[in-house]
């Protein structure tokens, strides 16, 4: 019950025993095909481009802004939590003169507030965060893409913590680039990260082509402007994932399928009722949280649904209660990041581990734990209000 990794859905670890197909098998790249277009329903856009990057999510931060940047460029980076300084590393080793701004964490910016700074930084790019794990916290994205089109900026989205959770409308919100995660919501190991971009992405990708092929097939000299990562340029990787085929990196096989099989069950389930159930499992949790005496971290206006944040109650030793809950029940909960460590539990209920089963666990494992320790909780309360959440009759 982190947030993240979290628990595999047991069909998607099924797939990943089966045997490895060639990269240019058919039957793997009418595979590759589907993946995008399941992907393009998970991002809601009707973008060309949606495809992982193999690595972990910040493979494919990386590989976004990498190939976005040019030496120089200006980026915006809102910070409201440990992920928006993720992005501002990045952005900086890309070779960006990186402007930031921040408020307290617990804490997202104002649109409008971000809108001013953009008017007054005139960045290239804006790069922000959508669901804060660190915090707990989500941005609202409805009106900064359209203020990007305007002025002629691109907004790149970190989705990494609510890509399959909550609802990323890529194309509604007028979102540039997003990049997910596979470990969290999606319910998938590990080891990939689903991105999208739109064509006014692509034409500076395009623009910054690494190497031109002249007619005998002889690479010609590389521009100035070229990507400079050759794992993470976006130029030809697209070419990869296009009808061209052509040969980059070694696709990785087994994580292919397992995102295969994962983005299947989701939409089998279909957005609107997993998001759905994610509420559900997430107001439980809460109002349990609640009745057991426990407050939580964050402005409540901005909660993110997948990510409950917990004030660990005065005098009780954090890391202790985790590891009690850890070793006694079987139940992991995360600490949290700089200023916040020792300060919150953050509480994860995403994808396949979001279920009333874990909730009704995690709530009487922790009370269980919080008494063990000695701290004062109102006994018996967690579960009974869980269950009117999920309307148990009593
Ligand atoms: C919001 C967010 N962005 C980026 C990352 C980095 O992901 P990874 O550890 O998979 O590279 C994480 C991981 O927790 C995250 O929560």
């Amino acid at each position: 019950m982190t947030p993240g990794p979290v628990e595999v859905d047991p069909r998607v670890l099924r797939v990943m025993a089966t045997p490895v197909l060639g990269q240019f098998d058919p039957e793997f790249t009418d595979m590759m095909n589907r993946v995008m277009e399941m992907l393009r329903e998970m991002f809601c856009t009707r973008n060309q481009w949606a495809y992982p990057i193999d690595g972990t999510s910040r493979s494919g931060l990386e590989a976004v802004l990498c190939s976005l940047i040019e030496p120089g460029d200006k980026v915006l980076v809102p910070i409201y939590g440990r992920f928006g300084h993720l992005l501002t590393e990045i952005a900086q080793r890309s070779g960006a003169e990186v402007h930031t701004m921040e408020v307290p964490w617990g804490e997202v910016f104002d649109e409008e507030e971000i809108i001013r700074e953009m008017d007054r930084v005139r960045p290239k790019i804006v790069a922000i965060v959508h669901g804060e794990t660190s915090t707990g916290c989500m941005q609202p994205l409805t009106r900064i893409g359209q203020a990007c089109r305007e002025r002629e900026m691109l907004l790149v989205v970190d989705a990494v913590a609510t890509l399959g959770g909550t609802p990323v409308d890529t194309d509604g919100w007028m979102l540039d680039a997003v990049i997910g995660g596979t470990q969290k919501c999606l319910s998938v190991p590990a080891g990939m990260a689903p991105i999208t971009y739109n064509e006014r992405a692509e034409r500076i990708i395009q623009a910054r082509k690494s190497v031109e092929r002249g007619l005998a097939g002889n690479l010609s000299e590389p521009s100035e402007r070229r990507i400079r990562s050759n794992y993470f340029d976006l130029g030809m990787l697209q070419d990869y994932w296009s009808p061209k085929r052509l040969n980059h990196h070694t696709e990785a096989t087994s994580m292919l399928y397992a995102l295969h099989e994962g983005l299947r069950i989701i939409l089998y389930e279909g957005l609107a009722e997993r998001f759905e159930r994610h509420r559900v499992n997430e107001r439980a949790l809460v109002a349990g949280l609640q009745a057991m005496g426990l407050s939580l971290f964050g402005n409540p206006d901005c909660k993110l649904s997948v990510v409950t944040c917990v004030n660990i109650p005065e005098g009780i030793n954090g890391d202790a209660v985790r590891e009690l809950l850890l070793q006694q029940f079987g139940i992991e909960i995360a600490s949290s990041f700089g200023p916040l460590h020792g300060k919150i539990w953050r509480i994860g209920t995403m994808g396949f581990s979001c279920r009333k089963k874990n909730v009704l666990h995690v709530l009487a494992g922790l009370e269980a734990v919080l008494i063990r320790v000695g701290a004062k909780v109102h006994r018996g309360e967690a579960l009974q209000a869980a269950l009117d959440v999920y309307e148990i009759p009593s």
